[in-house]
């Protein structure tokens, strides 16, 4: 078996919330990202849902170390992301990269397509000289499927799928070995969605690529994922294969995101029990006691109050983290 390329332990990521004008009082903590543990593989993708405000774009910060953590270790290729300095963190710049969702924002609308997508190579000098670039940028241009000859062209003049190939070039540039793809289709029309997740899965085999895949959907990560985790209020409550999320969810809540998927087969769509989520997320400042879940379960029983359920080993083989789910059957 190969090492991880990302492996990530007992991820706590607090934000203080401060109050008064002159003395500032922190009055309490949003509870972001709460004890978050996974591994990624090289070349796979993980996928990472759950509502808004879960935590998945602060567990992204983080790993880029765009935000620092509260606690707990991440490593990529064994060395400690939170440890590096200088050099060291440089290169982590190079080897993970971000792609962001808003492909309306995530632009600078002053700078030439061409200027967006060479501007790491001004940082990383090493990557392209100077008299390299402008072939390199073309080139990437065509590998995401734009025309090379649009280099001089503004971020308005391209459609919102041609500006997350953009974002999705720029992300190439450094050749990394690891992409965070914080919601890239989320703000697309459907049909142009299924462009980009072509070209994602594209670019994954040409290059070697792992990513951490992040959506608030179920049906936008499948064909993608080879592991799902799915987030509740900053922590992972249900992890496994594509096929054990699909096929056999044993959480409630990833019951319930599932019941949301459409059914392309009216044969199905008939068979299939809808499960509606009451209420809304509770907050992250205040969570829930014991199963952060509860308070929306139609299974809690007052165990789900008392004890928080460990993220354990059931059926299947994958984790969750519920005190009804089914146990693991031991095979003797
Ligand atoms: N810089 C910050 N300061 C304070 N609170 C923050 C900060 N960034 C995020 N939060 C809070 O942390 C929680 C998690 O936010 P986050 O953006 O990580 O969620 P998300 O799962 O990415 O949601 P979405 O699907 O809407 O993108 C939210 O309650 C959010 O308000
Ligand atoms: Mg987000």
């Amino acid at each position: 078996m190969s090492e991880p390329i990302l492996r990530v332990e007992n991820l706590v990521k607090y934000f203080p919330v401060r109050t008064g004008i002159l003395v500032k009082r922190t009055i309490g903590h949003v509870k972001a990202v709460d004890g978050v543990s996974f591994d990624l593989m090289p070349g796979e993708t993980l996928g990472v849902v759950g509502e808004s405000g879960c935590g998945k774009s602060t567990l992204a910060q983080v790993l880029m170390r765009l935000e620092e953590p509260t606690s707990g270790l991440a490593t990529f290729e064994g060395r400690d992301i939170f440890a590096l300095r200088g050099s060291g963190l440089r290169k982590l710049r190079r080897e993970i990269q971000i792609v962001l969702q808003d492909p309306y924002t995530s632009l600078n609308p002053r700078m030439t397509v061409g200027d967006i997508v060479g501007e790491p190579f001004e940082i990383h000098t090493e990557v392209a000289p100077k008299g390299s670039r402008a072939a390199k940028v073309r080139e990437l241009l065509d590998v995401v499927g734009l025309n090379p000859e649009h280099i001089n062209r503004y971020p308005h003049q391209f459609s919102g799928g041609q500006r997350q190939r953009i974002g999705i070039a720029r992300a190439l540039a450094l050749r990394p070995k690891v992409i965070i793809c914080d919601e890239p289709v989320s703000a697309l029309d459907v049909s142009i969605q299924a462009q980009v997740m072509n070209l994602l899965g594209e670019l994954q085999k040409e290059f070697g690529l792992s990513y951490v895949f992040i959506a608030h959907d179920l049906s936008v990560v499948r064909h993608l994922s080879t592991r799902v985790a799915v987030m509740y209020l900053g922590k992972i409550v249900e992890m496994g294969t594509e096929e054990e999320i699909y096929e056999h969810p044993s959480h409630p809540y990833t019951q319930a995101l599932l019941s949301a998927v459409p059914v392309a087969d009216p044969a199905l769509r008939g068979q299939r029990q809808v499960i509606r989520l009451e209420g809304d997320v509770p907050s992250p400042l205040d969570p829930p006691s014991g199963c952060r879940f509860r308070t929306r379960c139609w299974k809690a029983q007052d165990i789900c109050a008392e004890q928080e359920p460990e993220l354990i080993t059931r059926a299947g083989g994958h984790l969750s983290a519920c005190h009804f789910a089914e146990e693991k059957t031991v095979v003797p």
